[in-house]
């Protein structure tokens, strides 16, 4: 399965793979919307730049998004005001809403083909109305109170019951065509994008980057990675978790317009069009990396079919999210070194905090000030706001290390596994990650995640191998998909 944004995706022109050690100003690790944003501007201001890819061009987190950008929180406007009250608030729709007016203009001036369309959102309940008339209200309440231009409002025309709150003067775009835009540009610009590279070490004390075949020397490095590679501490409080989406044609009926929030408790609806072609995406299904419950994409399907007339499903995928325990992301220098700077903690929201990411962190490398750093810094320490999440996250990673160690099935054999199927066992005292492919190649790998030594667990909607404790993923090969691992899953000695 494939997301959507491919349609009519032209892709990067390909820079030889990095053989030979060189050195740049500025190495960005990751050519998402964070570090596609900030390698234009450093770019357009001089630097030498080289942004280093694991994949290809948007084909992490960005390329597997909703596409909608919006000012707000899709966790909701009044949650935030409560946690960190009036101004704070304010100054977050502010910051976001100037990210979004960003994109417009870059998109304006360097001409990007990417359905740029500005957009209502919706928050809608299911609920009756006497029911979810507090929440909504207090929810109105915050979001004109930091600005934006709200009010109450019927449903955009959905084919359910459903009301509650239009927030004017929003977005959406193909996020995927954006940032191939971006990297076009910045080629144009002397910037080199190496893709198929994943980064295997970073040592910012000698400001080296290490691929598998050669080294970038750089005065600056940034980890553009969604959350930072390695171990850090801000990974201790994270929570990580997976959402998926599906799209579909319609046979008859509306296709609705805007980004909806339908809190029934949570699905995202929205129309895309490409070319001729019309098409309506449910995002939802959300549950923590590593603990799956079911076939997700069959649940969205599910949604669709129960609420509109489906004619063909075409597109499915899926993303990662990163929720800091304090609710704000957290971006720039890092604590450990003053030449390596993040960006983490999006949550849902990320091509807005993403670009703001961007934004914040080559301000920082060309010394410009930068007016939200304050809040969003990487180096800000917020016990209070924090601490419950904080102790959440390790009391799960703790239950992981336990019940996911003595939990493990011994096996003497893998005839039992079928084609398809895929088992984490105990085999001679080693902890295995074993599956078997449809056309019956067995896959022997560990289980032990090389991050922090969690056991990987099998996620069989993607078909392949998560890890319940910070979030790094693995492919049937063992490869790094995302995620703080450095390295993949190893290869056990002597097994196929
Ligand atoms: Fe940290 Fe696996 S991601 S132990």
């Amino acid at each position: 399965m494939e997301s959507i944004w491919k349609l009519g995706s032209r892709g990067v022109a390909e820079h030889p793979s990095l053989t030979e050690d060189s050195e740049v100003d500025v190495a960005i690790i990751g050519a998402g919307i964070t570090g596609l944003t900030a390698a234009l501007a450093l770019a357009e201001a001089g630097q030498r730049v080289m942004v280093l890819e694991a994949a290809t061009v948007g084909a992490g987190v960005t390329g597997g998004s909703t596409g909608n950008l919006y000012a707000t929180l899709a966790s909701g406007q009044a949650p935030l005001r409560r946690k960190w009250g009036d101004e704070v608030a304010a100054d977050v729709v502010r910051a976001r809403a100037e990210a979004v007016d960003h994109i417009e203009v870059t998109i304006e001036r360097l001409g990007i083909e990417c359905q740029f369309k500005r957009q209502p959102a919706y928050r809608l309940s299911t609920e009756d109305r006497q029911h979810a008339r507090h929440d909504l209200n207090e929810e109105l309440d915050a979001l004109v109170s930091a600005g934006l231009d709200a009010e109450m409002a019927e449903s955009p025309g959905l084919p359910f019951d459903s009301w509650g709150i239009r927030i004017a003067n929003q977005a959406q775009f193909n996020p995927l065509h954006y940032v191939e835009g971006l990297a076009n540009r910045l080629q144009g610009e002397g910037a080199v994008i190496v893709q198929h590279s994943p980064v295997r070490e970073v040592d910012p004390g000698k400001g080296i980057v290490r691929t598998d075949e050669a080294s970038v020397a750089a005065k600056h490095i940034v980890q553009a990675t969604h959350t930072p590679k390695g171990i850090n501490l801000v990974q201790a409080g994270m929570l990580v978790s997976r959402e998926y989406a599906v799209s579909a044609k319609l046979r008859s009926g509306e296709y609705p317009e805007g980004i909806i929030w339908v809190l029934d408790p949570f699905h995202s609806l929205r129309r895309y069009q490409y070319g001729e072609g019309e098409y309506l995406m449910v995002i939802g299904e959300k549950h923590k990396t590593g603990e799956h419950h079911g076939d997700h994409y069959q649940k969205l399907r599910e949604y669709l079919e129960t609420h509109f007339d489906v004619e063909a499903f075409t597109h499915g995928w899926s993303a990662q999210q990163y929720s800091s325990p304090d609710g704000l992301p957290y971006i720039g220098r890092m604590h450990s070194h003053d030449n390596l700077y993040m960006a983490t903690g999006f949550a849902a929201d990320g091509l807005v905090w993403g670009t703001l990411a961007g934004l914040i962190i080559s301000d920082q490398i060309l010394e410009r000030d930068n007016p939200w750093h304050a809040h969003f810094g990487a180096r800000r320490i917020t016990p209070g706001k924090s601490a419950l999440q904080y102790a959440k996250e390790n009391v799960t990673v703790t239950k992981h290390m336990v019940k996911d160690y003595l939990g493990i099935e011994k096996l003497e054999t893998f005839d039992g596994i079928e084609p398809g199927q895929a088992r984490v066992a105990t085999v001679d005292g080693e902890k295995l990650a074993i599956h078997r492919t449809e056309t019956g190649e067995l896959k022997v790998l560990s289980a032990v995640c090389p991050h922090m030594k969690c056991i990987v667990h099998w996620n069989p909607s993607e078909s392949t191998w998560d890890c319940p404790c910070h979030g790094s993923r693995f492919d049937t090969d063992g490869e790094v998909i995302e995620g703080p691992a450095y390295h993949p899953l190893a290869q056990p000695e002597g097994r196929a």
